[in-house]
């Protein structure tokens, strides 16, 4: 472990994520190897708000997505809460990405023929939960992201921000401990933007979700606790408001 990628005064017994010199490569067109993750060390806090800022390119969204599950890495370790994230089987992975983890993106990704309800009751129907419950609980949701009058419209009927809403309220319908945002808000205006932060920093004080997101922008950036910065393959602790 790094000492400098270590937030000082961190209880360790709180430690929620662990990376320990994690490394992923890609090939390029002709086969070459592109190494891209080369050596990523670093520990988060339970409720804790980080932003992982960085050129592009740098493999922000390759880490995101391994932390995720949704990809693998060929060396290193990842911890949550305890689960050795690389060695589990795709059941215990689909379980994870379905349970502990919630994903925001650029762009929405949203179902374009299903309504923001029915989107929200996805992830929670995936968990066999009944539809009558899950459609109580996915208005609820999106009335707690100010979209209890827009439950019937269909993305292409929503703003970009409203649709970010929803994709959060998807994001958290099985009651994540982890939120993950690939620049949520790259693709919005700044303070739309600035209010799709909001309600992730609003969902990390409620619900003590750990709020992780990608962002160019330095503004959204410094209100996280945690700020990292990825560089030549690592990241490197910049900034620790306690
Ligand atoms: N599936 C892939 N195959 C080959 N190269 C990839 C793949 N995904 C990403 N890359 C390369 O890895 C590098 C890091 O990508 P990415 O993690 O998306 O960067 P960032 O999110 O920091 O902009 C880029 O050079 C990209 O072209
Ligand atoms: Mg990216």
């Amino acid at each position: 472990m790094t000492p400098d990628n270590e937030p000082t005064g961190m209880d360790q017994k709180n430690i929620q994520i662990e990376v320990v010199d994690l490394h992923k490569s890609y090939r390029d067109g002709e086969g070459k190897i592109l190494h891209i993750l080369q050596g990523v060390n670093l520990q988060i806090p339970r409720k804790a708000t980080v932003a992982i800022v960085g050129a592009s390119g740098t493999g922000k969204s390759t880490f995101l997505h391994v932390l995720g599950a949704l990809d693998t890495a060929e060396k290193g370790k990842i911890y949550v809460e305890g689960q050795d994230l690389l060695s589990m089987k795709r059941e215990q992975c689909a379980r994870f990405r379905n349970q502990t983890v919630g994903f925001v993106f650029q762009f929405h990704h949203l179902m374009q023929d299903f309504t923001a309800l029915e989107n929200v009751m996805m992830p929670l129907r995936i968990q066999s939960v009944a539809l009558s419950e899950a459609k109580k609980r996915a208005s609820t949701l999106l009335q707690q992201v100010g979209l209890g009058d827009r439950l019937h419209h269909r993305p292409a009927q929503l703003s970009g921000g409203e649709q970010q809403r929803v994709a959060v309220a998807r994001a958290i319908a099985n009651s994540p401990k982890i939120l993950l945002a690939d620049e949520p808000t790259g693709n919005l205006d700044e303070e739309t933007g600035q209010q799709i932060l909001d309600l992730m920093l609003q969902l990390n004080e409620e619900y003590g979700i750990t709020v992780i997101i990608i962002t160019h922008n330095s503004a959204l950036a410094s209100s996280m606790k945690y700020q990292y910065r990825m560089v030549h393959g690592q990241l490197t602790l910049l900034t620790n408001h306690s």
